[in-house]
């Protein structure tokens, strides 16, 4: 490990004053500055020369890695091209050649893609497409949605709405009316360290009933559920869970959506969660890893029976609904080269051949101090530690600074250390991982 030293960042960098930076303490960074400069394979560089192991795949989003050549060639030739085309009454063909290499790689009968920008914009496609399929079947009173506890859906009003994480919906009390909440699936008294997925917990699901009960399922149009909840802290479905969720939403005519910003791609082995846990929903929503982070999009994949009701009823615009730059012809471009990548590399399957390595890894830190539980599965996992006397996040906070100044990257929300390193990752880069990581929890106190 090269020395880390902030004074250096700060007298390089500007004043660091005018970029408000989102979900970020402001002051507490432009006091201490983290800036990446570079990146390649497996790691950053910082912008003091060193080589930072990428522990979170950019943020849950670089899955095949960093720097790679051909989405950079593919984005490059694109932008020279074709640098933007409409896609309202217009086209050029990119999305259509996107979407059906997406369909083929989707949950069978979720062929039709509706692209979009982010996550945020997936979700928010996502419950209006929802709404509306509830409207054009004729079921117009169902306008309910329902979300989990703890689930996080992007910062959209409709994605906070649905959301469960406190501190994004405190500030912001206009939400969408009519949405209620699954209890989120965190069971750490009865499933501490559980390896894969936890065996308790399947009950959690028959709340749904309840809410049925309550609301009437002829007022529900939609559940959105992250298969595995990521910016929480890699909660993971208890077994029979998502199954259990299916068999009620089908029973009731409500739509199941999975939020698989960050599952989709490949990070719990298969291309998507829904396939790894054996669970088809209705729709399912991307970002991130479609375009391996290097340009912004997001995609909803939706079942051809929903697409199909919009298509009845008279020649006109069927959903209105769309985005400047859905189908973005550079976005396009690094999708379909990131897609090739996956593909040719295997990567969808890397997860499930890494997982035991990875897993044995992770529990390796199970004896350190302050380790309250560890999850994992695929290529993701966390390490959610105690609340020092200082106060929730405060432990969380400092194993963050100081992984990074071991030269590892990791995402830590609250006390939970969260990681999810690039599919391209390689057994020695777990255990350096894993060093740096011990190093850094032993360190805080
Ligand atoms: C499950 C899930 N949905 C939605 C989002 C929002 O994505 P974006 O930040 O691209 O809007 C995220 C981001 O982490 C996510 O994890």
């Amino acid at each position: 490990m090269t020395s880390y030293s902030p004074e250096q960042t700060i007298r390089k960098t500007n004043t660091l004053d005018d970029f408000w930076m989102p979900f970020t303490a402001n002051r507490q960074y432009k006091a201490k500055p983290r800036l990446l400069e570079r990146a390649e394979g497996m790691y950053f560089t910082s912008d003091d020369g060193r080589k930072i192991l990428d522990g979170t795949a950019g943020l849950w989003c670089c899955n095949a890695g960093h720097g790679r050549r051909e989405i950079t060639e593919a984005v490059s030739k694109q932008i020279a091209k074709l640098d933007f085309a409409p896609t309202f009454q217009m086209g050029h063909p990119l999305p259509f050649e996107l979407a059906s290499r997406l369909a083929e790689i989707a949950p069978a009968g979720l062929n039709k893609i509706f692209f979009t920008n982010s996550g945020s914009e997936s979700a928010d496609t996502a419950l209006k497409i929802a709404l509306a399929y509830q409207r054009a079947i004729g079921q117009s009173s169902r306008t309910r949605l329902i979300g989990r506890e703890l689930g996080y859906h992007g910062v959209g009003f409709g994605g906070i709405s649905v959301g469960g994480m406190v501190n994004n919906r405190r500030a912001f009390p206009l939400q969408l009316p009519g949405v209620d909440h699954l209890p989120h699936t965190l069971d750490i008294a009865r499933n501490a360290f559980s390896v894969g997925l936890p065996e308790f917990g399947v009950e959690k699901a028959d709340e749904l009933e309840r809410l049925v009960t309550l609301h009437g399922a002829e007022n529900i149009a939609a559940v959105i559920v992250e298969p595995m909840s990521g910016s929480a802290g890699v909660i993971l479905p208890p077994v029979g869970y998502l199954q259990r969720l299916r068999e009620i939403t089908r029973k009731h005519g409500i739509l199941l959506i999975f939020d698989e910003v960050i599952t989709g791609f490949g990070r719990v082995g298969n291309a998507f969660a829904a396939q790894r846990w054996g669970v088809t929903p209705d729709i399912i929503t991307t970002a991130k890893g479609l375009t391996n982070g290097a340009i912004p999009m997001g995609a909803v994949f939706v079942d051809e029976r929903i697409h199909d009701a919009f298509m009845q009823g008279p020649d006109g615009i069927e959903l209105f609904h769309g985005y400047t730059y859905s189908g973005h012809p550079v976005a396009c471009a690094a999708a379909l080269a990131s897609l090739d990548i996956y593909q040719q590399e295997g990567l969808f399957s890397k997860a499930i051949e890494l997982e035991s390595y990875w897993q044995q890894a992770l529990f390796s830190l199970r004896e350190l101090p302050n380790v309250l539980d560890i999850r994992a599965t695929g290529l993701v996992g966390a390490v959610q530690l105690a609340a020092n006397s200082r106060g929730p996040g405060q432990r969380g906070y400092q194993v963050f600074e100081q992984c990074f100044y071991n030269d590892l990257m990791v995402r830590v929300t609250g006390d939970t250390i969260a990681m999810s390193p690039p599919l391209i990752v390689e057994k020695h880069h777990i255990d350096s991982l894993i060093d740096k990581l011990a190093d850094a929890i032993r360190q805080a106190h």
